[in-house]
């Protein structure tokens, strides 16, 4: 069964290096989603082989016009992108709440983007509180979309080094992919693991059935981590 590889480059800038992690991947990795820095999406989307997704950081809440600054679901479509990353646990602390992602939500409905939903809690113990908890982190909006994805990313995780326990991000998968299949019976969704994800413990992840795939930050802007993780996964396509 095919599994995502998900880049998420964050606020990273280096043009030359994301060309050689971009063009270090074969054609037709469509298992493969590039969320480059908006400043980026243009160069990378020049560039991509064929086949490889691109994908965004963030998007406005604003349809277009007099909003300074801001990147519309409009442009991002006509950029070449099919997916935006939402609710990163980054974003959610500068201020993204519930309905600033319903927001970005109606706009993406408008211009058929796909939302990469993340949720996440600094728990390391799974109970129903934590499942309740990461449920209730999860937009109005979002049973419009025939097909999703839910990135499950552990705050104790992302960017610390410190991956999952195999055994919590499964036990963590298992009683989501039950608790959105409830809530959302209409709808394909894929459960992605995200936090400090590399090389090394990408195998183990992806052999959780449950795990659809993984969101990367720190090992994908980094060129031999990012072909090796390329490799593993395309192992599995
Ligand atoms: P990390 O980031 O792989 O550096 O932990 C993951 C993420 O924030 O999506």
């Amino acid at each position: 069964m095919m599994k995502y590889l998900m880049a998420n480059w964050k606020a990273n800038y280096d043009l030359s290096l994301f060309l050689e992690l971009v063009q270090s991947i074969p054609e037709g990795s469509n298992f493969v989603s590039i969320f480059p820095p908006f400043l980026a999406l243009w160069p990378v989307a020049k560039n991509l082989p064929f086949g490889v997704n691109l994908g965004a950081q963030d998007v406005s809440i604003y349809q277009s016009g007099a909003h300074t600054g801001e990147t519309s679901a409009e442009m991002l479509s006509a950029m070449g992108v099919h997916q935006v990353l939402l609710g990163h646990s980054e974003r959610r602390s500068q201020g993204d709440d519930l309905r600033c992602l319903e927001q970005k939500l109606a706009q993406m409905t408008a211009h058929r983007l796909s939302p990469v939903l993340c949720i996440g809690a600094n728990q390391k113990t799974v109970d129903d509180a934590l499942i309740a908890a990461l449920m209730s982190q999860l937009p109005a909006g979002l049973e419009r979309f025939h097909d999703f994805k839910i990135a499950y990313e552990p705050i104790f995780a992302i960017g610390t080094g410190e991956v999952a326990d195999i055994d919590h991000i499964a036990n963590v998968l298992k009683k989501l992919d039950l608790a959105l299949s409830t809530r959302y019976p209409y709808s394909e969704i894929a459960l992605l693991y995200g936090g400090s994800v590399k090389a090394s413990n990408v195998r183990d992840i992806l052999a959780i059935g449950y795990c659809s795939g993984v969101l990367v930050g720190n090992a994908s802007i980094e060129l031999k981590s990012w072909k090796e993780l390329v490799e593993i996964c395309r192992t599995f396509s």
